[in-house]
């Protein structure tokens, strides 16, 4: 742990998370590491300039990244990053990214695309040490890593439904709730999430088709929700209008309250219209949320776990048991 340095853009909102992480090794596990600063500049015509101040020769760096920084600067940044700290001598470079972009386009769904989520892997994994990312759209999408990079897939329901618990935000008398997924792709995240309630709650999905990306057209339900109160999980809230669909149909099927828990909020279309029609909208912070009318629920102390963890030598898995 001596050789570990924590590295991130204090102009980003990732820098908060950072501080968070180096605060939870300070409380928990009495141990002091330093966050170093990356100055990113750009030239006129936008190319990145990327520049670190201090000496990271021989030093063990995680880079804590921005998830809400446009998607291509973030994806260029992850690149040159990597080409900065290699020629800085660095001894390993390991990459934090609360929020795996480009991570929905991870097959061919249709002829003709990119499997964006593929070309992300083969472009950042050479020479990196590992990955540590938070509720993978698809977790096999760490099958696009060489084997020589693992990949941390952490997961939030631990740490989601320990909240919902101690703020008693689902009712512990509560016999009458579905976890639904609102894809047939999250149906092994609703169900891992339904165990860790622990009162062999049932699951559900709804089939969704798109007519391209960002608008769903059709919404099916698979299972029973008349006079039940529904848990929503999804991985992204992006616009929100799946949250918001889904919210329709089952209302339309006789649910009663309907509460929602995205991982990763982004919340393009902004919180106002979603929020207002739920019991209660939830994310993580992986996107740097504060909380206005969705309830924020802090994740950094499972990536300073599995920082610390993956230095040490010890199980991650063991954080979700
Ligand atoms: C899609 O497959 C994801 O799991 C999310 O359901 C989706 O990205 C949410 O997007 P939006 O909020 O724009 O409907």
């Amino acid at each position: 742990m001596e050789k570990v340095v924590l590295l991130s853009d204090p102009n980003s909102k990732a820098w908060d998370f950072a501080k968070k992480i180096q605060n939870h090794f300070v409380e928990n596990r009495k141990f002091f590491v330093p966050i170093q600063e990356i100055s990113i500049k750009h030239f006129r015509n936008h190319e990145l300039n990327l520049h670190v101040q201090e000496n990271v020769r021989q030093k063990e760096v995680y880079f804590i990244h921005d998830s809400t920084k446009d998607p291509q600067q973030w994806w260029v940044e992850l690149l040159l990053l990597k080409d900065l700290l290699l020629s800085a001598s660095a001894t390993s470079i390991s990459y934090v990214l609360p929020d795996m972009l480009y991570s929905r386009q991870d097959r061919k769904d249709k002829p003709h695309v990119a499997i964006s989520a593929r070309t992300v892997a083969r472009s950042i994994s050479p020479n990196l040490k590992r990955i540590i990312t938070m509720d993978l759209h698809a977790p096999q999408i760490q099958g696009f890593y060489p084997e020589e990079v693992p990949v941390d897939n952490l997961y939030s329901f631990p740490i989601v439904v320990k909240y919902l618990k101690e703020n008693k935000i689902i009712p512990t008398e509560l016999k009458e709730l579905v976890v639904l997924s609102p894809d047939a792709g999250g149906v092994d995240r609703a169900r891992a999430f339904a165990q860790k309630l622990g009162s062999n709650y049932p699951i559900a999905f709804i089939e969704k088709r798109r007519v391209t990306a960002g608008e769903v057209k059709e919404m099916r339900l698979v299972g029973e929700v008349k006079d039940k109160d529904v848990l929503i999980v999804d991985d992204i809230i992006d616009s929100g209008g799946t949250q918001c669909k889904a919210h329709d149909l089952l209302k339309e099927k006789g649910a009663k309250n309907i509460y929602a828990y995205g991982t990763h909020g982004l919340f393009t279309e902004g919180t106002e219209k979603i929020c207002s029609k739920f019991n209660l909208i939830m994310t993580s912070n992986t996107h740097y949320q504060t909380g206005n009318s969705a309830t924020v629920i802090d994740v950094s102390p499972i990536f300073a776990e599995a920082i610390w963890r993956a230095q040490k030598g010890l199980s991650i898995s063991e954080l979700f048991e």
